[in-house]
C-alpha cells in the first residue's frame, strides 16, 4: 500500500485509493450493479408479495400525494405529522396485536436510534448502561444502535451470543445476572442472511427467567409468518418489535410496536425519530393500503413457501449446501467471494438476478449467493436456475 503523507495536497484522494485497493485485493469490494434488463427472473428482492407494483398500493399511494403532496415537510414533532400519519399507525398496531405502533423513517435508522435511547433509559432510571445481548448474526443496524451506544460515559455493554444458540445467551445471562442496567436480548425472528428461525420461546423462557427485555427485529417475518402475516413475535411476551414497510410491505418505513409508554418515550428520546423529516405522504399510503391488504393473502404466502421448499430440495439433490434456511430466503454456500461473484454474474447473464453476499456482510468464508422467493415466481423458474447453477 502507498504511503500517505498529510502534509501532501492530494493526501485525500491517496487515502481513498490506498483504502479502495485494499478492498480490491481482498475480492470485497463492493459496487452497486447496474440494472438488468427488463424481463428477468427476480430471486433477489425483499419484495416477496410482489406489493411494490400492487395496484391497490400504487392508487393509495397516488391518493395521498395528491391529497397531500410530495413532502413531510420537516419531523413528525415540527410539521411532518400530517392528517392519518398516526391512523396508519394505529392500524399497523391493530394488524400486529400491540398496543401502539411507532414510524421510523427506514428499519436501518429505527434500529440504528431506538437502541442508544434504551440505553439512556437504563443510564437515567438505573443509573447503569443497559446491556444488549445480540445474536451474532443481528442486522448490521442493530449493531449500528448498539455501537452508537457506547459513545459518552455510559457505554452499553455488548455481549454477542453464537448464533441461535440458546444456551451460549444463558451462560452470558448468568454471569451478568448481578449485572446492574436494563438487560435487552436482541435478535432477528427470520434471519436476513441465513434464512433460517430464532428459538423464540426459549428466548421468552430465558427473559422472563433473567428479567430481561425482548426486542425482535421481524424485518423478514412481518408480512409473511404468523396468523394473517402478522409475524411471529407474540405481543403479549415481546417487548419491542420492529416490522419493517420495505420488505413484504413493498415500500418503505419501519414500525416499532410495543407499549403506549415505550411509544412515548421513543417519540422523547430516539434521535432518528426526532431529527429527521418524517415519511413523504406516498408512502403513508402504500402502507396504509398494504396493512389492509396482507390479512387476505394466505394463497400468496402458501405459495412462497412452497416454491422455498422445492428450491431447498433441488439444491441439496444436487449437493448444495443451504445452510439452515427455512424461510423464503436461502442461501447457497460458496466460501470464496469471487467464486460467489462468478457464479452471481453467470445467473445474470442466463437471466436470473440474486445476491453475492461476501464478508463483512456474514462471517469470513460464508461469501454465498442469497435467493428470495417472491409470489411472481413459478415452479418453472426454480428449475431452470437450479440448471443454470450446475453442481458444487
Ligand atoms: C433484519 C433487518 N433489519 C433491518 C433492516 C433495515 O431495513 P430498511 O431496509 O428498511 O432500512 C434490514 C434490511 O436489510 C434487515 O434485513
Amino acid at each position: 500500500m502507498p504511503s500517505v503523507k498529510l502534509s501532501d495536497m492530494n493526501f485525500l484522494n491517496q487515502a481513498l485509493e490506498a483504502a479502495l485497493t485494499k478492498r480490491q485485493e481482498t475480492g470485497l469490494f463492493r459496487k452497486i450493479p447496474e440494472p438488468l434488463e427488463t424481463g428477468y427472473i427476480d430471486l433477489a428482492s425483499n419484495d416477496y408479495l410482489n406489493l411494490s407494483k400492487h395496484p391497490f398500493l400504487k392508487q393509495s399511494s397516488i391518493e395521498w400525494t395528491q391529497k397531500l403532496g410530495v413532502g413531510a415537510t420537516g419531523s413528525r414533532l415540527i410539521s411532518g405529522s400530517f392528517l392519518g400519519y398516526s391512523e396508519v399507525e394505529k392500524a399497523f398496531a391493530a394488524f400486529k396485536k400491540t398496543e401502539s405502533a411507532l414510524l421510523f423513517n427506514s428499519g436501518w435508522q429505527a434500529n440504528a436510534s431506538i437502541l442508544p435511547a434504551l440505553n439512556e433509559l437504563s443510564r437515567q432510571i438505573f443509573s447503569a448502561p443497559a446491556l444488549f445481548f445480540m445474536d451474532k448474526l443481528c442486522h448490521a443496524s442493530m449493531i449500528q444502535g448498539a455501537n452508537a451506544s457506547q459513545a459518552g460515559h455510559a457505554k452499553a455493554k455488548i455481549l454477542r451470543f453464537r448464533h441461535n444458540d440458546t444456551d451460549h445467551l444463558q451462560s452470558l445471562l448468568e454471569r451478568e445476572k448481578e449485572t446492574k442496567g436494563l438487560k435487552f436480548i436482541l435478535t432477528e425472528s427470520i434471519f436476513s442472511m441465513d434464512g433460517d428461525r430464532a428459538n423464540l420461546k426459549a428466548l421468552f423462557e430465558l427473559k422472563t427467567h433473567y428479567q430481561a427485555i425482548l426486542y425482535i427485529d421481524e424485518a423478514h417475518a412481518t408480512g409473511l409468518f404468523g396468523a394473517n402475516g402478522a409475524g411471529l413475535a407474540n405481543p403479549e411476551e415481546v417487548e419491542l418489535i420492529l416490522s419493517t414497510g420495505s420488505k413484504a410491505m413493498g415500500s418503505a418505513g419501519a414500525f416499532l410496536c410495543s407499549s403506549q409508554k415505550m411509544r412515548k418515550f421513543l417519540i422523547n428520546m430516539a434521535s432518528g425519530f426526532i431529527y429527521s423529516t418524517s415519511l413523504p405522504p406516498a408512502i403513508l399510503g402504500s402502507l396504509q393500503a398494504a396493512t389492509a391488504l396482507l390479512p387476505n393473502l394466505a394463497k400468496e404466502r402458501k405459495h412462497l413457501l412452497f416454491l422455498a421448499q422445492k428450491f431447498r430440495n433441488q439444491l441439496a439433490e444436487k449437493g448444495w449446501n443451504y445452510l439452515t434456511s427455512e424461510s423464503q430466503i436461502i442461501p447457497v454456500l460458496i466460501k470464496d467471494p469471487e467464486k460467489a461473484l462468478r457464479l452471481r454474474d453467470k445467473l445474470n447473464k442466463a437471466g436470473f438476478r440474486c445476491g453475492a453476499i461476501r464478508p463483512p456482510t456474514v462471517p469470513p468464508h460464508t461469501a454465498r449467493l442469497r435467493f428470495t422467493m417472491n409470489t411472481a415466481l413459478e415452479e418453472q423458474d426454480i428449475e431452470n436456475v437450479i440448471k443454470v447453477l450446475g453442481t458444487p
